[in-house]
């Protein structure tokens, strides 16, 4: 059995209601771990917005302690301006970032606690704002243990799984979702390897998940993003794991650009192809990927990487941050619910079927 991994924490509240948001600031890993202190929503926003916290979950606990720095300060004992505050944050929040849907799910439930409180004091629904971030937080915790329980048993004994960009404890409040599969099976004493792609333009795999791997323990490989063909063709790639941004009602799910070319390959090499993601990231009222809103970044970020220029300054660029994988090429989606598979409508119904239709 392997020791019991201490995972990153990728950000926590500290103190009470006049506390603030640790975070690590992700935008300067591997080279430099700095946690930030975070005092207002501000920041929180621009935290989101430039990926110093990043992925679905974790994107999710962020925006719920935003919205209690967003409004603790607010005087006045004028309830239902209270309450309008809080909703104020939320669209403002709401703005970050697009794909994710764990935004816009958690910022929903600040909103109904808000709104469900309106009886209290303004203080007393501060706190219990403050409480509902910290629940966020924890319950995403229990879910990403959850998802390793129910995933670990798909990755074999000696085998090797391919990952797509970051799906680990930096992208969660846990121990991740793709990557806590892994570190299940770890723990289990299970041996294994991962190839992790370098994911560009960002290098979520180069940076964060060889990072958080090899600090696990787990032996870790990294590869360039085109070579995920040649690995799955000469049989280096026993399975594919990768975490989603927003599953669709019909089990498409969309995740990191670059994951649905990786199911593509991995169904022509014969390679099963696994999504692992809370229910925090089913967008229920949507009923198939294709309504799933696509983040498009900057140009820069694919001319001028982490600054050195790399192609002519002002050449046009195509820059979605997000691709839709088809839940055809979707073998079981891991949730701390149990697995989805086969991936259709009716499955994704069946376990999930009880959330609500509509985030925000
Ligand atoms: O742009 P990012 O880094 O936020 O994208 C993250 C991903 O695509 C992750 O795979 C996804 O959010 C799942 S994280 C458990």
């Amino acid at each position: 059995m392997a020791e019991h991994a201490e995972h990153a924490r990728a950000l926590y509240w500290v103190g009470g209601l006049d506390g603030h948001v640790a975070m690590i600031d992700q935008t300067l890993l591997p080279g430099e771990f700095v946690e930030m202190r975070i005092d207002d929503v501000e920041t929180v926003f621009d935290a989101i917005r430039r990926l110093a916290v990043r992925g679905a979950p974790a994107i999710g606990v962020a925006a719920g302690m935003g919205v209690v720095l967003g409004v603790r300060d607010w005087s006045g004992d004028d309830r239902d301006g209270f309450v309008a505050r809080v909703e104020q944050v939320c669209d403002y929040l709401a703005t970050s970032r697009p794909t994710a849907v764990n935004l816009f799910w958690a910022l929903d439930r600040m909103k109904r606690v808000a709104r469900a409180s309106v009886e209290l004091s303004v203080l007393d629904m501060k706190e219990r704002l403050l409480a509902e971030a910290i629940a966020i937080h924890h319950e995403d915790e229990a879910m990403c243990r959850s998802i390793g329980d129910v995933g670990e048993h798909v990755i074999p004994e000696g085998g090797t799984v391919l990952t797509h960009c970051n799906a680990g404890a930096l992208a969660t409040g846990g121990m991740g979702t793709a990557l806590a599969v892994m570190y299940r099976a770890h723990e289990l004493g299970r041996s294994f390897g991962v190839y992790a792609d370098e994911t560009r333009p960002l290098l979520q795999g180069a940076r964060l998940t060889t990072w958080e791997l090899m600090r696990a323990g787990i032996d870790v490989t990294l590869i360039c993003d085109n070579t995920a063909a040649h690995a799955m063709k000469v049989g280096r790639i026993d399975l594919v794991i990768t975490g989603a941004d927003r599953i669709a009602a019909n089990g498409d799910a969309a995740n990191k650009i670059g994951t649905y070319g990786v199911a593509l390959l991995a169904a022509a090499h014969d390679v099963p192809f696994y999504v692992a993601a809370p229910s925090s990231t089913f967008d229920m009222a949507l009923a198939c990927g294709d309504e799933i809103p696509i983040e498009e970044r900057s140009a820069d970020e694919v001319r001028r990487g982490f600054g050195t220029l790399t192609s002519p300054e002002d050449v046009k660029c195509y820059c979605p941050a997000f691709d839709v994988t088809p839940a055809r090429l979707i073998k079981g989606i891991i949730t701390e619910r149990g697995m989805i598979e086969p991936v259709t409508a009716d499955a994704v119904s069946a376990v999930l079927g009880d959330l609500a239709g509509a985030v925000n």
